[in-house]
């Protein structure tokens, strides 16, 4: 399969990506708009014209099933685009949700496919995944997915959460081919998802020198630039039709590498396996069917 090229970059911003699109009439929700990526995003949206429904926390808490419904049924509106964009890293301690999901792949995954099947989309929506190049870290283990029985920790969780929203957009795509569903890594940002990270991790990683202030490495980019590749796919008219692929921090689809502890770039094999994508909506969809029981 060839590889989509987009005429944008790693540097392209948001508002570059939309310029001269006119968004008037597009109803788009974003979750986690309020800080980070997903505020830049919203902003970008709006300056187009698109009209943005960008719940906060309050109104809808991806970690809470019944929150996640209350929200759906409360909006009488169809949706033309959704930006799965919210999100928490490294939650230092295992803690899970009242479904019983590890709170990472609860938040990242569980809740956005709650809110992406309640929700009415118009036919030809458009449905992005916030993923990341931690999907090339671990995939998703269907024999312990909440650490039951391993240990927990903070990475692997977070590395199995966006394998599990890369598997989403290749799940939708293939049950849904009249809308579009893809996934996307912004790359790396300065944001509040590092809030977890202590200062050793975050000096490891290039962000952080010895007194405590955040570095700007080469490899860093803005919330605007980073927001860049998420309004790309859910508004540029270049991406039209476009379904179940991965794009990379440089806004061009990815190659399918091996994943494990060397690649910076590519998506991983287990992150776009179509049986895994299968197995991991029946995990969902009967999390969604207990909750919806159980009220
Ligand atoms: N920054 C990076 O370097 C980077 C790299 C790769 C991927 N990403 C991905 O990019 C996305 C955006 O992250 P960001 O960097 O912009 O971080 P951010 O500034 O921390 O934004 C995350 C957003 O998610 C919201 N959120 C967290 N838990 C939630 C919940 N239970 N229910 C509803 N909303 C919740 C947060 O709301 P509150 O403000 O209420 O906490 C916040 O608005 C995430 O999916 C992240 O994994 C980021």
């Amino acid at each position: 399969m060839t590889l989509i090229h987009t005429p944008f970059g790693p540097r392209t911003t948001a508002a570059e990506v939309l310029a001269g699109v006119d968004l008037t009439g597009r109803r788009m929700l974003i979750t986690g708009g309020g800080s980070g990526l997903g505020r830049a995003a919203a902003d970008a949206l709006r300056d187009a014209g698109a009209e943005v429904l960008a719940p906060t926390r309050l109104e809808l808490d991806l970690a809470d099933l019944d929150a996640v419904r209350s929200y759906v049924e409360g909006l009488d509106t169809t949706v033309d685009a959704v930006i799965a964009n919210a999100g928490v890293m490294a939650v230092p301690e295992r803690r899970t949700t009242a479904a019983g999901w590890e709170v990472q792949l609860a938040t990242n995954f569980l809740g956005h496919f709650a809110l992406i099947t309640g929700l009415r989309l118009s036919d030809d929506a458009r449905i992005v995944l916030v993923s990341s190049g931690a999907q090339l870290r671990g995939g998703v283990d269907f024999d312990d997915p909440h650490f039951e029985r391993r240990p927990y920790d903070p990475w692997v969780a977070y590395s199995q959460s966006k394998a599990a929203e890369v598997l989403l957009a290749v799940a939708l795509s293939r049950r849904d081919p009249g809308r579009t569903a893809n996934a996307v890594n912004p790359g790396r940002i300065h944001t509040n998802l590092q809030r977890h990270l202590p200062p050793a991790t975050m000096r490891a990683m290039g962000a952080m020198d010895d007194d405590g202030n955040l570095l700007h490495a080469d490899g860093f980019k803005t919330p605007e630039q980073g927001a860049a590749g998420e309004v790309m796919l859910a508004a540029s008219p270049l991406l039209r039709g476009v379904t179940g692929r991965y794009f990379d921090e440089d806004n061009q689809e990815a190659a399918v590498v091996a994943g494990g502890p060397e690649p910076a770039l590519g998506v991983a094999r287990w992150s776009v396996d179509p049986d895994a994508a299968d197995r991991l909506w029946e995990l969902a969809e009967a999390a969604v069917r207990k909750q919806s029981a159980a009220r």
